[in-house]
């Protein structure tokens, strides 16, 4: 038993372990939009972090960093192999985004995947004070609520998903997927970003577990749910997740930010043009689709190759999943193609970036770019594009986004696209290029509206609100 009256535990910590082959090591931030969306707010709380280093085979004690407690879970090379690349990145990841990839079913990585959650849910249990709440993060910890309401049935347990819920036809496929809603329902609220996946959650419980709706209220604005699980309760609800709006806007306004934003345009030769795409390298973010669109309004002289320039980062993800190695293949041919088709000396029509950068970098990207481009197939939320719009204080710039990633439903004066359609991505591109200035600014300000007053901050509270644990400033 531990100390903690707050804790999250999320597959990754907030940091990864960096090592250099002479044997030093650092820290630096880990990817994606968990760890950017939950990091502020638990600093802030003196919670207490449980994740995995990043790293295969290190054993790293606890340590404090900044105002939170992190407290590290290894995993040996086999299990990352198994249980992170393995079930949570190949089966998992590619079920649950409407099966864009095939997923892969095998029985030992299942078995990996238990014996770690197992582990995460001990050390939980070690780190939480009597009574405390405990927030579980995302697709790779399903089994964890359950593990740990076993082992600490004083705890209040929350369980929140990052990635979309699928549809019941494709969750069925699941051949534990029985397993995985009993591993769920020992939280006492699950959340998902869309009532739509709350929906799912619910029929999957009565149908595989055989658990009843049960009637009332829960009091939380996202046309909540709950089952009956023995005595105990289960909410169900929706919680859109968002980002911490204010210090990017304030980041944006810096002068460092504008000048190193002046700074690109002008070493790309101040095109009249900049687009920008900002992923990890996955193949749910349709980065393929969006230089395809690209490619072809050039080829039909829709857009002039002297005029246009698009930035594509595509920050390094899950190498070793085959998967992405196809991808990031075909995505560096096509860039190739492009190029070699549209560039000439001394202009590239194409920066294709392989890395990630950091906060400034990405504000400066974000002031310079005219036009974000974000195209996912499916994505459970995608926090990139309201980042994009947190940046523009200048109600400059213009989103192109997929209706496939959870914001559309919040950004709905975006340019909404199938990113399915070329045709309609090729036009939505055209129009956000073209775009007159004052309608640009409508947009943005509407945009604007919606990011700014729906942050992070109020995410989380809403979550924990309705999880009962109170005000946890
Ligand atoms: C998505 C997932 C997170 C994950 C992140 C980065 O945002 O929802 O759980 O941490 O991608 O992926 P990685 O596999 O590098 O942790």
């Amino acid at each position: 038993r531990g100390e903690a009256e707050f804790v999250v535990v999320a597959n990754r910590l907030p940091v990864d372990l960096e090592r250099a082959e002479d044997g030093t090591q650092r820290w630096t931030q880990s990817p994606g939009g968990l760890v950017s969306a939950l990091e502020p707010f638990l600093r802030a709380r003196n919670g207490a972090w449980v994740g995995w280093p990043g790293v295969p085979d290190v054993e790293v004690d606890e340590f404090s960093d900044d105002g939170m407690v992190l407290h590290p879970v290894s995993l040996t090379s086999a299990e990352v192999r198994d249980y992170y690349e393995g079930f949570s990145n190949a089966t998992l990841w590619p079920l649950y985004h409407d099966v864009v990839a095939r997923p892969i079913f095998d029985r030992g990585w299942w078995d990996a995947y238990v014996r770690v959650n197992r582990r995460f849910a001990e050390a939980s249990a070690s780190v939480a004070a009597e009574g405390a709440t405990v927030w579980v993060q995302d697709y790779q910890l399903q089994l964890v609520p359950t593990m740990l309401r076993e082992l600490r049935p004083d705890l209040r347990i929350g369980f929140f998903l990052h990635i979309p819920f699928p549809p019941v036809e494709l969750f069925m496929q699941l051949p534990w997927r029985a397993e995985i809603v009993r591993g769920l329902i020992g939280a006492d609220l699950v959340g998902f970003h869309r009532p739509g996946g709350a929906q799912n959650f619910l029929w999957l419980a009565r149908q595989l577990i055989g658990l009843e709706p049960s009637r009332g209220s829960v009091g939380v604005r996202s046309r909540p749910g709950m089952v009956q699980v023995d005595d105990r309760t289960v909410r169900v609800g929706a919680f859109p997740i968002s980002i911490d709006a204010a210090s990017l806007d304030k980041l944006a306004r810096t002068k460092a930010v504008g000048e190193r934003a002046a700074e690109v345009r002008e070493e790309l030769g101040s095109p009249k043009k900049i687009l920008l795409g900002i992923d990890r390298l996955d193949y749910t973010k349709g980065i393929d689709l969006r230089l395809q669109a690209f490619h072809e309004l050039l080829q039909e002289g829709r857009v002039e190759p002297d005029d246009v320039t698009f930035i594509q980062l595509a920050t390094p993800s899950r190498e070793r999943v085959e998967h992405y190695q196809q991808m990031r293949v075909e995505i560096e041919q096509m860039v190739g193609r492009i190029n070699g088709e549209f560039g000439r000396v001394g202009h590239t029509v194409v920066h294709y970036l392989h890395q990630s950068v950091d906060r400034k970098e990405l504000a400066a990207l974000f002031a310079a770019a005219d036009v974000m481009v974000v195209t996912p197939l499916r994505d459970g939320m995608n926090l990139v594009c309201k980042e994009y719009v947190a940046a523009r204080h200048d109600l400059g710039g213009s989103l192109v986004l997929s209706e496939f990633a959870g914001a559309a439903a919040e950004l709905s004066s975006a340019f909404l696209v199938n990113p399915h359609d070329l045709d309609g991505v090729k036009s939505a591109l055209e129009q956000a290029i073209k775009l007159d200035p004052a309608e640009g600014r409508r947009r943005m300000r509407a945009l604007r509206r919606q990011v700014l007053t729906h942050d992070v901050d109020r995410w989380a509270r809403s979550f924990l609100e309705a999880l009962g644990a109170g005000p946890t400033t």
